[in-house]
């Protein structure tokens, strides 16, 4: 029987998953918005592919092969994308990036559309393609309608909207299906940076009619880092430029003799040599996890986990939040700072105690997962309440 929660939401009876998560004890892990910890099943996936490799090294390739091949159909399901052959593996979220930002032809004067909070990542290889001519909006997200203001930005010139999902900073979720239908109104191509919702919110590439989408593992989908996703829409793989070539990309894969060669025709043309195999062995393990629970459990549970945090930290006297409280507009991340505190000092307490998380944008950035137990946050809460300053 399916039991009710707060705020009406329909949560099945849960397994306990500390099993799953056999992290330290006494250890508060709020940072899975920086590097998560690995299920235990990914733990032993990796330890099974090193004990066979100490004892047989490659000689069941081919059984390797089906991992990887699951892998693309599980990050395939999560994406909603509508082939796996829309699928590459990549090593992280900045190379699929720089495969779109070098990929695409410009023209002098086109614009790139981003927002002024994007990580890194997703503003530097944009800024890289000035020596083209290409010039870099940036659109302020602080308004009461962060979409209207980016698809307002995108004018005449615009060939590209590049945005976080969910912003690494204040967690910001953006309305993914309406900026698809704004930007094919305008003819822009939509392209996610997805890393802080993959994993932790569905996706759907195709209702909001993504161009591109990226991702690494090592976040909400618990894998190691090292291995991500670029998912690249049918009609546009030929349109970006290849920059990277080897034997693994061709069509005609594993012939090695043969003289004429052209790209996969699937995704794979962008993964140019061998594959990180050690790196799928895990996370198609991590994603088996999060294909058993479902994704709309584990971003409900997650809700629950970050409304949990928000009502205790409102308890505390100085706390600003930095983050929307409306569940709508965020995923996993909530980040607080607190009058008279600096953050630093807030990082560093908080560590002590055992409590990991990370000091981004305005404040300290917690970023719970599904399995996060309630005694976990409360532990928490209560290690930030005992901090003293000075
Ligand atoms: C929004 C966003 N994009 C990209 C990255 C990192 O990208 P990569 O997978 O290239 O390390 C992060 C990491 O914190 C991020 O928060």
């Amino acid at each position: 029987m399916p039991v009710q929660r707060q705020n009406a939401r329909i949560i099945d009876p849960m397994p306990n998953f500390s099993d799953e998560f056999p992290l330290a004890p006494g250890l508060c892990y709020l940072n899975h918005a920086a590097v998560a910890p690995w299920p235990k099943r990914a733990g032993e996936a990796v330890r099974r592919f090193a004990e066979e490799n100490l004892g047989i090294g490659a000689r069941d390739y081919p059984d390797w092969l089906k991992v990887e091949k699951r892998l693309r159909e599980r990050l395939m399901r999560l994406l909603n994308a509508s082939s796996s052959a829309d699928i590459a593996l990549v090593k992280n979220t900045s190379e699929a990036l720089s495969f779109v930002a070098f990929g695409l032809d410009w023209r002098p004067g086109d614009q790139v559309v981003i927002s002024d909070e994007e990580f890194p990542s997703n503003r530097i290889v944009w800024e890289a393609l000035k020596p083209r001519g290409v010039e870099v909006v940036q659109v302020n997200l602080g308004g009461s309608d962060p979409e209207g203001a980016l698809l307002a930005a995108c004018g005449p010139r615009t060939r590209l909207l590049s945005i976080s999902s969910v912003q690494f900073a204040s967690g910001l979720r953006l309305d993914l299906p309406r900026l698809g239908a704004g930007c094919r109104a305008r003819g822009v191509l939509l392209c996610v940076d997805a890393i802080q919702q993959l994993g932790a919110q569905p996706l759907d590439v195709q209702a909001c009619d993504c161009a591109f989408a990226m991702a690494d593992g090592h976040k909400w989908m618990l894998g190691p880092e090292g291995l991500g996703v670029f998912y690249c829409r049918s009609d546009l793989r030929e349109r970006l430029a290849l920059h990277e070539f080897g034997w693994h990309m061709l069509e005609h894969a594993g012939d090695y003799d043969r003289p004429d060669w052209q790209p996969a025709r699937s995704a794979r043309r962008f993964e140019c040599g061998s594959p990180n195999m050690l790196g799928a062995m895990a996370l198609e393990a991590s994603l088996s996890l999060l294909e058993e629970v479902g994704m709309a459990q584990v971003a409900a549970l997650i809700e629950e986990r970050v409304l949990q945090l928000q009502e205790g930290l409102q308890r505390l006297p100085g706390v600003r939040l930095h983050s929307p409280l409306n569940p709508g507009r965020r995923a996993g991340i909530l980040t607080f700072s607190r009058d008279g505190w600096d953050n630093q000092a807030l990082f560093a307490g908080l560590r002590e105690r055992q409590v990991v998380c990370a000091q981004r944008g305005k404040g300290i950035r917690l970023s719970p997962h599904f399995y996060t137990e309630p005694a976990v946050i409360e532990q928490s809460l209560a290690a930030l309440g005992q901090l003293r300053q000075g």
